[in-house]
């Protein structure tokens, strides 16, 4: 997507890589929107680092640094002994895996290059391949989301007004987005709406970062507290909602994303309100059969007993955390919820818009 600072406007991919330095180039998100900064890991457990830390976060984007990490490891491989190289990849491999667990897309990306680099036949070749493949995973996702774009945008007409919760934009992928590509869509063929960001407590991803690419873009939104939504439903001041997804069950529907997506759905329904999810083939999982088996990421309690925010002292400005919650109190703060099938009236893919239920029907279409 394109970004604009001091009046400059760059092209920029949210994970990139540098074959010279061997280093995964990310965009700083914990920083946003306050400032905008690119930093380079310079092996792989740095790049598990970044992705566990939430330097990088959004299930394709994850899903891209993870490919990258792991060609990096291959990369750094010095020797020719093919045994030693891989082991020292599954090692690679499981060090990236075990960043975050919820997002299938990391090990769909991974179990790509591994697949790809399995043709090489030395040491050499398959560093080459797992470079290759990784690339390829990252243009794949971009092309993706630009066909998710030419699916959803068939849904959005002048005068809506759609909710999104958490950051499914290009921050979370490679470009463009998931959730927000039928948007950018219908935004270049000249459709007027309007976006209601849910602010995503507790990391606050759609008032930080969703808001931040809409604004960059010029779409007309706004932030709405995480509990404003079932208000505006029940006023008639939304008319549909489009969400992205950690991990879909290609088996049952279900779908994994950040938390507070099931209770919209919950409250989409209640009112009729038309709920989509928008994903790239890399977030559907073949295998698992249940959505209670999937993987909640808990995180630290401090992210719900407190908040991260831009505070001024004197003419220097810092980022800080300020403890809200009671001193003696303590959180719970699972990462992500499950919404099950019935409450999705679509999941919109790159093969076009189908039933959580068809996905398993589909499954040769949607690879
Ligand atoms: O914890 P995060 O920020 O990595 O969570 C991922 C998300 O932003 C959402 O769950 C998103 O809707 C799906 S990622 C495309």
């Amino acid at each position: 997507m394109n970004v604009t600072i001091d009046k400059q406007t760059r092209h920029y991919r949210t994970v990139t890589f540098d074959a010279a330095t061997n280093s995964v180039r990310l965009i700083e998100q914990r920083l946003l929107p306050h400032e905008f900064k690119i930093i380079s890991t310079a092996n792989y457990r740095e790049t598990a680092q970044a992705i566990k830390d939430m330097v990088v976060r959004g299930a394709g984007a994850i899903g891209a640094t993870a490919a990258y990490g792991l060609a990096q490891g291959a990369r750094a491989f010095r020797g020719g002994n093919l045994v030693r190289f891989k082991s020292h990849v599954e090692a690679v491999f499981l060090t990236l895996k075990s960043a975050r667990p919820t997002a299938v897309d990391p090990v769909n990306a991974m179990n790509g290059v591994l697949r790809i680099m399995a043709s090489g036949e030395n040491v050499e070749e398959q560093q080459a391949l797992a470079l290759a493949a990784s690339e390829d995973f990252a243009n794949n996702d971009v092309r993706h989301c630009a066909e998710i774009g030419q699916h959803g945008v068939k849904l959005i007409h002048d005068g809506m007004r759609i909710l999104t919760h958490c950051n499914a934009g290009w921050l979370a992928f490679v470009d463009i987005g998931s959730a927000t590509a039928p948007i950018y869509a219908a935004q270049k063929v000249g459709v007027q709406f309007h976006v209601f960001c849910d602010e995503t407590r507790p990391r606050s991803q759609g008032a930080t970062l969703t808001a931040w690419e809409l604004a960059q873009q010029g779409v007309s939104h706004q932030i709405i507290a995480d509990n404003a939504a079932g208000h505006l439903m029940q006023r008639g001041e939304i008319d549909m909602v489009i969400v992205g997804s950690d991990r879909t069950l290609g088996r049952t529907g279900d779908v994994a994303n950040k938390i507070g997506t099931y209770t919209k759905a919950v409250l989409a329904k209640r009112h009729g309100i038309p709920f989509y999810v928008a994903i790239p083939l890399s977030t559907i999982d073949w295998e698992m059969e249940s959505g209670a088996k999937i993987p909640i990421e808990e995180r630290d309690q401090n992210e719900v007993l407190g908040a991260w925010g831009m505070v001024k002292t004197r003419s220097v400005t810092h980022f800080a955390y300020s403890r809200v919650a009671n001193p003696t109190s303590g959180a719970r703060n699972p990462g992500f919820d499950v919404t099950p099938p019935d409450l999705i009236t679509g999941i919109i893919t790159p093969a076009g818009i189908f039933k959580p239920k068809e996905l398993w029907k589909n499954r040769k279409t949607l690879g």
